[in-house]
């Protein structure tokens, strides 16, 4: 028989994550399947990408696009026009889109008009916001897909509201494969990574915002650095600053002013992320993953944000979506207070699967074509 062809795009660093375990499964269990992974180049730097296929133990990938960063319709562009290439010249029988970026977007349009099947990891998701980037790209993903694969039971619901059901496959989430997968050496790590940054568990505030509407509004970016230095006073902050925020934080010239306050780091790596995540008393951030991770590693979040694409994680109030900078340090206090009140009372269920979602896929790959 045949092997089918089939070819993964990745290009952001959460998408990295979230496709990890799948190229795993397929390596060792699915011979039938001849999987070829591309980089978009959408994520270049070191602690953005490459850390993430070592730590993650990916094989490097076929090809880089190095499409670099740009405008949103340049991004795009760029990946598709550089990736048709490969397309026509591979010739997959399916291409594989995991996530909601812009590479997942220019990887669907590119693979759907040549006509190729496309198939979506993490379908279904909708924060009903479409001026958020992401929320365009993964509704436009899932319309020109053959397969989704929907990590929730909410997800597929949405799937089914818009008329995709019978494409839609509830697998669960590939994160929770991800993260058990490396959860022994984030235990072996854990405290090592604390002392090196001079932290107490459970005894500080983590935070990560890459957001545009968080961000790229200079006003508002004012609004957070003010808030986070005031909790600083009482409590230890560390941010994991992105790109892009670092970026406008020196545009505002901000970056100065909050070194001297609290913990300022580059992007991390995924296991030291996560061993700093687990410990943390709380944690402040607009990343989808971060608001998933730390449901399932029951830390409390906040999240800046006005509505969330993963509504399980409000659940027990484990999440809280919070549109004002200015309520941030009452926020926290009143978070941390009631984590240890309401210990027993979170991870009733984990709604994002059983860590067998890549399992899943792969098999339902094999099956469909
Ligand atoms: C992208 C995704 C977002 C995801 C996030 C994770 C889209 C629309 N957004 O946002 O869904 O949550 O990745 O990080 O696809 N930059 C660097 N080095 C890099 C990459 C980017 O310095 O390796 C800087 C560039 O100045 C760039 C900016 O970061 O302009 C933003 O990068 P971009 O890829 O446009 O989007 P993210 O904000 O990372």
């Amino acid at each position: 028989m045949a092997r089918l062809k089939a070819m993964l795009v990745v290009g952001a660093r959460p998408q990295l994550i979230k496709s990890a375990p799948i190229v795993k499964e397929i390596i060792a269990h699915h011979r039938q399947i001849s999987l070829t992974l591309i980089h978009s180049g959408q994520h270049y730097d070191r602690e953005m990408s490459a850390i993430f296929f070592r730590e993650l133990k990916m094989p490097a990938p076929l090809a880089n696009l190095r499409a670099g960063s740009g405008s949103h319709g340049t991004q795009t562009a760029t990946i598709m026009k550089r990736l048709e290439r490969l397309i026509l010249k591979a010739r997959p029988r399916v291409v594989l889109v995991p996530g909601d970026t812009n590479t997942t977007l220019a990887a669907a349009l590119a693979a759907v008009k040549l006509g190729v099947s496309v198939a979506h990891i993490e379908a279904g998701l909708r924060s009903g916001d479409m001026t958020m980037p992401e929320e365009i790209n993964r509704r436009l993903a899932d319309h020109c897909s053959r397969l989704l694969f929907a990590p929730t039971r909410t997800a597929l619901h949405n799937l089914k509201e818009e008329g995709l059901g019978r494409l839609a496959h509830l697998t669960g989430d590939t994160m929770v494969d991800a993260l058990h997968a490396v959860m022994p050496e984030v235990q072996r790590r854990q405290q090592a990574v604390l002392r090196s940054l001079g932290l107490r568990g459970q005894a500080y505030l983590l935070v990560t915002l890459h957001r545009p509407s968080n961000v790229d509004n200079l006003n508002r970016l004012h609004r957070i650095q003010l808030a986070l230095c005031r909790v600083a006073r009482t409590l230890p902050v560390v941010f994991l600053v992105h790109p892009r925020t670092r970026a406008k934080l020196i545009e505002l010239k901000a970056l100065r002013g909050l070194k001297a306050r609290v913990i300022l780091t580059g992007p991390q790596g995924y296991l030291e992320t996560l061993c700093l995540l687990k410990n943390a008393g709380c944690v402040l951030t607009d990343s989808g993953g971060m608001q998933k991770e730390s449901f399932l590693l029951q830390v409390p979040c906040i999240t800046l944000r006005d509505a969330t694409e993963w509504p399980e994680t409000l659940a027990h109030k484990n999440n809280r979506l919070l549109a004002r900078p200015e309520l941030i340090p009452e926020v926290v206090s009143s978070t941390m207070v009631r984590t240890s009140l309401e210990e027993s009372a979170r991870m009733v269920t984990n709604p994002f699967g059983d860590g067998h979602a890549s399992r899943r896929i792969a098999r339902i790959l094999e099956e469909s074509f």
